[in-house]
């Protein structure tokens, strides 16, 4: 027998506020078509003035722990997957862990960013396989609208607000890639490119910053890297791009969604997209897109699931699971 993390829920949350791209053509030189043909996005949602990451991922957290039929006492572990966590510490995964009255088990944030919800799945599975938690609260959650320079049209553009939740739960499999749970994860990172999306400010330099991106560089890795990755996870598991039900991948462009899908040998109508409707929302955009997916009904158990991220670092990953 093989311990598997296996999914047992899934949720999200969007902040009220919507905001189409025509918004931004009060203030800057750009249009809604320019938007929507480099990048796929309509729409976005804005958090709160005073809404924070947190509060994003608390809500996310309560739909999984709904549509799973669990309370929080039944959870031992909380991860956050985030780059814009409220306060410079404590780990936002323990103010979540505190508004869900939890006073148990433990919590902590990865900061992977766009790659973070890979790399919250790939650590939460190798707890839960090595037995150091049973059930695992994985989220993504970001407010990226608090770090954009809103006078750079090759950015503010494109990213958006939001969180989703995944919880997670060990169960014995038979050890074969017909088990449902995670089955394989990559993971990769490449320090050298850390300069083409970044936020120029930090503790340590004094500054909050704004995130800076060499879009077209990125977009180039991104094709090379992201099939390459999904390729790697399938082939530890001996499956192939015929097995796949459904690639969820991190929502940042329809152009490499597309591009991605297409390396892979996978058709668009096994491609679960929201970009169009949420932006970029890094951390968060696989779980929203996963919790969106089942919601519409794309996604079903037993499903074969690949998703795939890139961003800045360079990190990025991917993970396969059966839904
Ligand atoms: O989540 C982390 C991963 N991030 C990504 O995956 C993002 C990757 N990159 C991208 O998605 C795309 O590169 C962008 C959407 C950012 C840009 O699309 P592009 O096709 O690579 O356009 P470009 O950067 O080559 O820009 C083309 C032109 C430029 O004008 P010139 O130099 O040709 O005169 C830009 O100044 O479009 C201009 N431009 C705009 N025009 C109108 C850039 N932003 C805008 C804008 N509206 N918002």
């Amino acid at each position: 027998m093989t311990l598997r993390a296996v999914v047992r829920g899934v949720g999200h949350y969007l902040p009220d506020r919507v905001v189409p791209n025509s918004f931004f053509e009060e203030t800057l030189d750009t249009t809604h078509d320019w938007i929507v043909s480099r990048s796929g996005i309509e729409r976005r949602h804005f958090a709160a003035e005073g809404q924070t990451t947190s509060d994003l991922a608390t809500r996310a957290a309560q739909a999984a722990l709904t549509h799973a039929g669990m309370s929080a006492d039944e959870i031992d572990t909380i991860i956050v997957a985030t780059s814009t966590s409220d306060l410079t510490f404590p780990s936002t995964a323990t103010m979540v862990q505190n508004n869900l009255g939890m006073i148990h088990g433990y919590a902590f944030d990865i900061q992977a960013v766009c790659a973070g919800f890979v790399y919250a799945l790939a650590n939460a599975n190798a707890l839960i396989v090595s037995g150091q938690a049973k059930r695992v609260l994985v989220i993504g959650a970001e407010t990226f609208s608090r770090i954009m320079d809103w006078t750079d049209r090759s950015t503010c553009v494109l990213f958006g607000d939001g969180a989703g939740a995944l919880i997670l739960e060990g169960q014995d499999g038979a050890g074969t890639p017909a088990d449902r749970g995670i089955l394989s994860t990559d993971l990769n990172s490449d320090g050298r490119y850390r300069d083409l999306l970044y936020v120029d400010g930090g503790v340590s330099t004094q500054t909050t910053g704004r995130l800076r991106m060499e879009g077209k560089e990125v977009f180039r890795h991104a094709v090379e890297k992201l099939a390459e990755t999904a390729h790697t996870a399938l082939a530890k598991v001996g499956l192939g791009a015929d097995d796949v039900d459904w690639v969820v991948p991190h929502q940042a462009n329809i152009r490499i969604i597309q591009s991605t899908a297409k390396k892979l040998g996978v058709g668009m109508d096994r491609v679960v997209v929201t970009v169009q409707d949420h932006g970029n929302t890094s951390a968060a955009s696989i779980p929203l897109a996963l919790s969106v997916g089942v919601q519409n009904g794309q996604i079903k158990q037993g499903d074969l699931v690949v998703t795939e991220a890139i961003g800045g670092g360079l990190a990025w990953g991917s993970v396969v699971l059966r839904w």
